[in-house]
């Protein structure tokens, strides 16, 4: 991508400013409900195949193509196929789902209906996060009211299409946001993700086919049917299509979200956001959330697609892009991660259960100074033994922090190592000339 952007491309954020946009009055006054009249007088596989032109991949971290997924799913298994809307939301650093359905939420409900239509669910099931008690009360309302407004129940529109929508509350656990853990979830069960195969476009939610799509993707999708396909395809990189949100967090002058072209690179959206607070500069940043190998500044223009930001080293992930100054103590920052990691770990397989513990254990002892030189080489096993020998990609993603952070600053490692303590924390060291 050439030249320098500096524009956004609000659809999804683009009436967030509205004070009543979260009122179906004001979807629709925006031109909400349309798309569902247009996707309803279709064929459901052409709707697939727009979405599959559209070059939509998934926005809830892994990118794989929504379309390719929605086509998995067979027509004649005898079972009945759902959509599961993944509202998790718990990666640290993503904050998207959240702002996005407490906003807008009729838009993720005009996408599920559209979704469902195409692959031919009657019922769909949107699986929020237990702690944002006011989302999921909002949610629930955009629903009832969709009801009321025959969006949502018996012969929509009078198309013939009938679809039931359940908002369902999780109880709180990162790992409910894995798809398979969060189907055992809704089914009632302790939230564990399941062994693939069979994948859920096979046996997914009570065995039925089941697509499982992030809030993001779903709420792309209204935007798809009435612009076009083209229309979407004509922004992003080759291979990473579309818009999405950017969510800035930390040492930055204006955090928010972003919502601009993938393939977008952090200096220029920092550009967009003040850049980083007065008298600071960048120290280091997650490009997808807190699973995503940390970048620093010789990154600033790596563009923010699936594959740049691959062959640079790390992910795209969720794009939560939380951002360090000079201040922060990267070990500081590993091992709170890390330590969210150890809690969350479901204890399934051995690998996380046990190696993220001890991870958590290693790391608190260098930064609180009691560490040797060894440790350095003991975390890097560690994590070694953890990635790729893992049940889930939670496991994996333990590792992200501590591998990179090895790679990128281990001078700091052995910093705290060789004096004996944290030289970040002012009340205890003054090492480095102190902190400002
Ligand atoms: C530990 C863990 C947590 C996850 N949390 C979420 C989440 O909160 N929301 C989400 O959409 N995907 C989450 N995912 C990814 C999902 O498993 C799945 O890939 C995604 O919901 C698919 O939707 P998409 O194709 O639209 O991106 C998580 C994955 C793992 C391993
Ligand atoms: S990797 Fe961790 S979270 Fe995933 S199944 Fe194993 S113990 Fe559970």
């Amino acid at each position: 991508m050439e030249g320098t952007m500096t524009t956004l491309t609000p659809v999804l954020t683009r009436n967030w400013d509205q004070p009543d946009s979260f009122t179906r009055a004001a979807y629709e006054r925006n031109g909400g409900y349309q798309a569902v009249r247009t996707a309803l007088g279709m064929n459901p596989d052409d709707v697939i195949t727009a979405v599959k032109d559209s070059g939509l991949r998934g926005r809830g971290g892994a990118g794989f193509p929504t379309g390719m997924k929605w086509g998995f799913i067979p027509q004649n298994s005898g079972r009945p196929n759902y959509l599961v809307v993944n509202a998790d939301e718990s990666e640290p650093g993503t904050c998207k789902d959240i702002p996005l359905m407490m906003a807008d939420p009729h838009v993720l409900v005009e996408g599920i209906i559209i979704s469902s239509f195409a692959i031919r669910a009657h019922h769909a099931f949107i699986y929020i996060r237990g702690e944002v008690l006011h989302v999921i009360r909002r949610v629930q309302q955009a629903v009832t009211d969709a009801y009321a407004a025959g969006y949502l129940g018996k012969n929509i529109l009078g198309s013939g299409f009938d679809l039931e929508l359940t908002v369902h509350s999780g109880a709180g656990a990162y790992i409910c946001g894995e798809e398979t853990a969060l189907l055992d979830s809704l089914e009632g069960y302790r939230g564990q993700p399941r062994l693939k195969p069979p994948f859920p476009a096979v046996a997914g939610l009570y065995g039925g086919p089941t697509v499982i799509n992030n809030v993001e993707s779903i709420s792309s999708v209204p935007s798809i049917i009435s612009n076009g396909a083209e229309w979407f395809a004509s922004m992003g990189t080759e291979k990473s299509q579309g818009y999405g949100i950017f969510s800035l967090s930390g040492h930055v002058t204006k955090p928010g979200q972003y919502e601009a072209p993938l393939g977008i690179t952090l200096r220029e959206l920092l550009e967009m956001a003040g850049g980083i607070r007065a008298g600071h500069e960048l120290k280091f940043w997650t490009p997808g959330g807190s699973s995503t190998p940390i970048f620093t500044p010789e990154h600033l223009d790596v563009p923010l697609d699936f594959e740049s930001v691959g062959a640079a080293g790390s992910m795209l992930g969720t794009r939560a892009l939380q951002i360090f100054d000079e201040t922060t103590c990267v070990l500081r920052a590993v091992l709170r991660w890390t330590e969210f990691y150890a809690h969350e770990s479901c204890g399934k397989c051995t690998p996380c259960r046990e190696g993220t513990y001890w991870l958590k254990q290693m790391l608190a002892r260098v930064e609180n100074g009691q560490g040797m030189e060894d440790d350095i080489g003991t975390l890097n096993d560690i994590a070694d033994n953890i990635l790729g020998r893992s049940f889930c990609a939670l496991g994996d993603g333990a590792t992200s922090p501590i591998h990179s952070s090895i790679k990128y600053f281990r001078d700091e490692y052995l910093q705290h190592i060789e004096h004996g303590g944290c030289p970040y924390d002012p009340a205890k060291s003054t090492l480095w000339g102190g902190v400002k």
